[in-house]
């Protein structure tokens, strides 16, 4: 029989819980409908039927990396070319990732036909991008930071190209990219063009993203169109009997969790995906028994706490300028989801249009989003509660990469 250690040990070599950033769940709770809508889009262009694109907008640590890795793994086991990046603010990685995306998409596709027919789409792309240089310099050098770059236009032929190949052969190409928002302008503006003109030639290439709350109106301030090309759906925390399906399945195979354990997980968690990895992982931690005391939870909770400080807030604090910070701390001051910017700034004793700037900087890097007009909430869940709680101060380190 095995003794309390040998079974501590075990249990902790077999944590099912996964907190961190695109780590994959064990139970992907609550997107059955996301998958669906996958499933279906897979089907469709299967049989040769186009579809819009997917944009998903949500706020950090609710699941969007971890369901477009999950949508990205469906294309490919269903045979179709994918595609995933995360979009950084740099031009050059961005277009390093989508052809290198495309490489390797072709190389890894299994039916010979298609595979050669893709590459030489490739061959004769490259071939006549040579002369793309000559072309626009006889057209004369372009002022307009969003023209047309010979890089764009390579991207908007291959794309084409490997598309009408695709189309032959019932298969598509599907671009998944993460943190959309963060792409640089010309980029982005291209790949909607693209979306937009695959569509109008009934060609199968679909672009599904993830970003933040704000996504959706940086999309449609590149290009008015965009709102019409995407299905738009937000994804977010997961309600209560989700959240306790979620912990329930995660802990079947290795262990269970008392009821009152449950109880207090789901209470903890509020049903944010981050959050219910990290308060299970640290309850499992922290249990020796089999199934999982209160006590267990209990003593995981600081645990778990530090794990979300350490993941979702420090870095982010850490890397905001000291105005910034000063900001957050009055919007956190406030207490509400929802922050007036005119009661943000009588909090810091400034007119509102001294603060404005203050206020775009927070947008700009993320940590924000204006939900409505004249109003602002932090893009990370519990944000307001870490800088109420753990007071950090807005002299401290400043770690911002310029
Ligand atoms: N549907 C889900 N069910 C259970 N756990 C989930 C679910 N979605 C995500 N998680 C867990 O939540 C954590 C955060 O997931 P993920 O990194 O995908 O979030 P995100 O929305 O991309 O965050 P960010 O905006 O910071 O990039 C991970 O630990 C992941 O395992
Ligand atoms: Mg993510």
């Amino acid at each position: 029989m095995e003794d309390g250690k040998t079974r501590h040990a075990i249990m902790h070599g077999l944590n099912p819980f996964v907190p961190g950033a695109g780590r994959q769940p064990k139970d992907l709770a609550g997107r059955e409908h996301e998958l669906e809508i996958m499933d279906r889009i897979i089907a469709r262009t299967k049989a040769g039927y186009s579809n819009q694109g997917l944009v998903y907008s949500g706020l950090r640590g609710v699941g969007k990396t971890v369901l477009l890795l999950k949508m990205r793994d469906m294309v490919t086991e269903g045979g179709l070319l994918a595609i995933r990046l995360e979009a950084t603010q740099d031009p050059k990685h961005d277009y390093a990732a989508i052809f290198e995306g495309v490489s390797k998409a072709i190389l890894k596709e299994r039916d010979k036909s298609l595979r050669e027919s893709l590459l030489a789409a490739v061959k004769h792309v490259n071939e006549v991008s040579v002369h793309i240089g000559v072309l626009q310099a006889s057209f004369g050098p372009s002022r307009d930071e969003e023209a047309p770059t010979s890089e764009s236009l390579v991207l908007e032929m291959m794309v084409e190209e490997l598309c009408t190949t695709l189309k032959k052969h019932n298969s598509g190409l599907f671009l998944f990219i993460d943190e959309f928002q963060e792409m640089p302008k010309e980029l982005m503006g291209t790949i909607i063009g693209l979306q937009h003109t695959m569509g109008q030639d009934d060609l199968p290439f679909y672009v599904i993203a993830a970003g933040l709350p704000n996504l959706p109106g940086v999309l449609t301030k590149s290009r008015s169109y965009a709102e019409r090309l995407f299905e738009y759906r937000q994804i977010g925390s997961l309600p209560e009997n989700e959240t306790r399906d979620c912990y329930i399945k995660t802990i079947s195979r290795v262990s269970r969790f008392e009821d009152d354990a449950l109880d207090r997980l789901v209470t903890l968690s509020q049903g944010y995906p981050y959050f219910i990895q990290a308060y299970g992982s640290a309850a499992f931690e922290a249990s020796d028994s089999s199934p999982i005391p209160l006590s267990a939870v209990d003593k995981g909770e600081p645990v778990a706490r530090e794990v979300l400080d350490r993941g979702l807030y420090e870095s982010r604090w850490q890397r905001a300028r000291p105005s910034e910070r000063e900001y957050m701390r009055a919007m956190a001051s406030i207490g509400k989801e929802l922050c007036s910017s005119s009661e943000i700034a009588e909090r810091l004793k400034r007119p509102v249009s001294e603060v404005a700037r203050i206020r775009k900087g927070l947008i700009e890097s993320g940590l924000a989003y204006a939900p409505e007009r004249g109003y602002l909430s932090f893009s990370v869940p519990g944000m307001g509660d870490f800088i109420r709680r753990a007071a950090p101060l807005p002299e401290q380190i400043y770690d911002r990469k310029e």
